[in-house]
């Protein structure tokens, strides 16, 4: 038997909404999980390339026992008493590798749906997305790669995850700069600090509250204030540089609504009332060009459907 799931590429935090809110994006990963006949075989992990940058490594992708997909997996098994073995991993790999755009939550979930189904669904949905984000180790990415859309998901001290969707504003655009360089999640949360101040903690609540009232109501001006963050983009910057002068050059556009890390990053999402993408496009490439940063810039909607099993 074999199981492909489609999934979707996702951007985590979208400002203060940090390790809460991410959006299923339309570029996708596919996972397909075939059990081999040869018993013995173990487990074997295959990437293929067929990203939608030229220069995607796989380096970061670990394609053995340490592998996010295997811990899944394997996590899902156990749950009822068995070990993977024999088992045939394949990734598709659309989804650039290491650069914020939740690569490693889609092949979790991947993972996850496709062996859930292997095995005749002994999980539902809360199962599921309980072992994603244990594995992953926060919901952000892994809850709108697994039910599409707009979600700000919690996972609870007792494993559950609990979520729900927004609908995001028609009216507003979403554009995603990906520079041609990596960085790791690991490397872009070793950075932040393990306590904050209470000021900064006011500042991100009051913006969570703020960006749930300007999605529901559609408010542009209180989404200019929604997008700021001061718990973990400040501690970045420095592992993205030109973040700051990208920022700074947009300020002055009065259609961008705001400029955010995407994830851990390094690629960045600039959320803009219609009719100036070119203009905006062209700040974000001139000023990475000057330095020496190749970007790829993406202007998508939400993807509503999140992971689904598809026939090959
Ligand atoms: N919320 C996570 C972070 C997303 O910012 O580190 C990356 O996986």
């Amino acid at each position: 038997m074999k199981i492909s799931v489609k999934v979707p590429a996702t951007t985590a935090n979208l400002g203060a909404g940090f390790d809460s809110l991410g959006m299923a994006l339309p570029i996708y990963n596919t996972i397909t999980i075939e059990e081999t006949v040869l018993p013995g075989t173990g487990i074997e992990i295959n990437v293929i390339k067929n990203d939608v940058l030229d220069d995607l490594s796989l380096e970061h992708i670990p394609m053995d026992e340490n592998s996010l997909i295997y811990k899944a997996v394997e996590l899902l098994y156990n749950s009822i008493g068995q070990n993977p073995s024999e088992l045939k991993i394949t990734v598709q790999s659309q989804i650039p590798v290491a650069r914020g755009l939740g690569s490693s939550a889609s092949v979790i979930v991947g993972g996850l749906m496709a062996a859930n189904e292997l095995l005749g669904r002994p999980a539902d949905e809360v199962a599921l997305l309980s072992i994603a984000a244990e594995v992953e180790g926060h919901p952000d990415n892994i809850t709108p790669a697994f039910v599409g859309g707009l979600v700000m998901s919690s996972l609870e001290d007792d494993g559950r995850v609990i979520y729900r969707k927004l609908e995001w504003p028609q009216e507003w655009d979403i554009t995603v700069c990906v520079p041609d360089y990596e960085l790791s999640t690991d490397i872009s949360r070793s950075v932040l600090p393990q306590e904050v101040e209470l000021a900064d903690a006011v500042f991100n609540a009051k913006r969570m509250g703020m960006f749930v009232q300007a999605v529901n109501t559609k408010d542009a001006e209180l989404m200019k204030y929604a997008l700021q963050d001061r718990l973990h983009q400040p501690y970045r910057m420095k592992l993205v540089p030109g973040l700051d002068k990208i920022i700074e050059n947009l300020k002055h556009e009065e259609n961008v609504l705001g400029c955010v890390l995407s994830g851990a990053g390094p690629a960045i999402v600039i959320i803009s009332q219609k009719n100036n993408l070119d203009k905006i496009k062209s700040i974000v490439k001139d000023t990475w060009e000057s330095l020496n940063v190749k970007v790829n810039i993406m202007t998508l909607p939400v993807e509503k459907q999140g992971a689904q099993i598809i026939n090959e």
